[in-house]
């Protein structure tokens, strides 16, 4: 596995009175893309950003927009989505009546494509999509609340999807979104993740987002060096 992090960080923890400079930060910070919740309060409790800010992100970075659809019947509003600038769209596999034409339509708009699981949705329901997707996002929380603890149980579905992505040779990107932080990134990384969407463990009151960066990379070390020690023994 290497060595390199790659941090999504997820701005529904951001600070909104001054958006476009937390995303700045963000870039600043190294951050490989950024995460943008989408939450329409049916297919979670909860409400959140639509294809303005995604257009306000759009304007504040280069860096890939990671556009995370939690959001019910998500294909009439694919192509708003692509035109405010998305990079990647996942959509949920729970919300898809007709994935392969969601999918592909994904595609066609010129977007990565993502598909997203529910901490209760098995990896085998992917089989049939894999080959059209770019990236997987496994939800280590019940989407719909930045700041959750994640649900453990669900790290070892991260492992399964890294021995079926690198069985096939497929190039997939396997992402976790929630609850990753400080003290969960060592597993995280550990359980085959590539990709992590980190929310109120990057922006957060209590310090910048340079600093959150250089918290998760410390963090990171100090398992590896525990783990190293624990081997050794
Ligand atoms: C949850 C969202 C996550 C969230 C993660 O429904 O999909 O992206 O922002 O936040 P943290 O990292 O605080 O769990
Ligand atoms: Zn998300």
């Amino acid at each position: 596995m290497s060595d390199k992090i790659r941090i999504a960080p997820s701005i529904l923890a951001a600070d909104f009175t001054q958006l476009g400079q937390q995303i700045r930060d963000a870039q600043a910070a190294g951050a490989e893309c950024i995460h943008i919740d989408v939450m329409d309060g049916r297919f979670v409790p909860n409400m959140s950003m639509g294809p303005l800010v995604v257009e306000a992100a759009r304007r504040s970075t280069d860096l890939p927009l990671d556009v995370h659809l939690m959001i019910v019947e998500p294909d009439h509003l694919l192509d708003l989505f692509a035109k405010a600038g998305a990079s990647t769209i996942h959509v949920h596999w729970e919300t898809g009546f007709h994935l392969n034409r969601t999918l592909t339509h994904i595609r066609e708009l010129g977007c990565d494509v993502g598909i997203a699981i529910n901490p209760h949705t098995p990896v085998a329901v992917l089989s049939e999509v894999l080959p059209l997707v770019d990236k997987v996002l496994v939800m280590t929380v019940n989407p719909g609340y930045g700041g959750q603890e994640m649900i453990p149980q669900t790290l070892h579905k991260v492992t399964q999807l890294r021995e079926i992505i690198d069985s096939q040779k497929l190039a997939i990107d396997v992402m976790v979104d929630g609850g990753v932080n400080e003290a969960t990134i060592g597993e995280v990384v550990d359980a085959g993740a590539d990709l992590l969407v980190v929310g109120s463990g990057f922006f957060n009151s209590k310090f910048t987002p340079a600093q959150g960066m250089e918290r998760l990379h410390t963090a990171l070390e100090k398992h590896r060096t525990n783990q190293g020690q624990l081997t050794a023994r």
